[in-house]
């Protein structure tokens, strides 16, 4: 069965029940379409010393080396997806990529990356590098720290030993497949 309706005024109970058992059975194509936006990264060097999907793989790497949990490790290999579609605003598309997925503080360490990594490059364009301050006493503080400072602004290294996407595979598909939040694609379909 599909839905008839032409507006959502005129949906029913049974309609929904549908479109919410159908969404559930789908969920797997938020992992392979998130997969395949990593892998679009490749492509993208944009001057620097790696290509963006081996800077995104080295920080998850360095993140999962360090022993931080799985929720960390997911975020750091999603922290740049946002460069397959814009840079400028790249923090906030990962940001609401991951958002259904993580909790808060893992939501807010990929959210203001940028500001935190302006400490060890903003100067070189007339940024502010303190901009990070703007974020103090906020509860997640540290871990963006730490994630700035250990892990992302240190993953450019083409010759360090990267883990490759495939190692983060099954990572992403347990992460992706089902919501954190009571809202949006429902945990359960009966
Ligand atoms: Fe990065």
């Amino acid at each position: 069965m599909t839905s008839t309706f032409t507006r959502m005024d005129e949906s029913t109970a049974e309609e929904w029940a549908v479109i919410g058992a159908e969404t559930f059975k789908n969920q797997p194509r938020v992992a392979d379409r998130t997969l395949a936006m990593l892998r679009s990264l490749s492509d993208i060097t944009d001057g620097f010393s790696t290509d963006q999907l081996t800077h995104s793989l080295q920080t998850a790497t360095l993140a999962e080396r360090a022993g931080a949990d799985e929720e960390i490790v997911f975020a750091a290999l999603l922290h740049d997806i946002g460069k397959a579609i814009s840079v400028p605003n790249h923090p906030e598309i990962a940001a609401a990529i991951i958002k259904p997925y993580v909790r808060n503080d893992v939501y807010w360490m990929i959210k203001a990356h940028q500001d935190f990594q302006g400490r060890h490059y903003y100067a070189h364009f007339g940024g502010d590098p303190n901009a990070r301050d703007q974020y103090e006493g906020q509860e997640w503080y540290d871990l963006a720290a730490s994630f700035a400072d250990e892990w992302d602004q240190v993953a450019f290294d083409p010759n360090y030993d990267t883990l490759p996407l495939e190692h983060f595979e099954p990572l992403v598909r347990s992460m992706m497949s089902g919501t954190r939040s009571p809202i949006g694609v429902p945990k359960s379909a009966s």
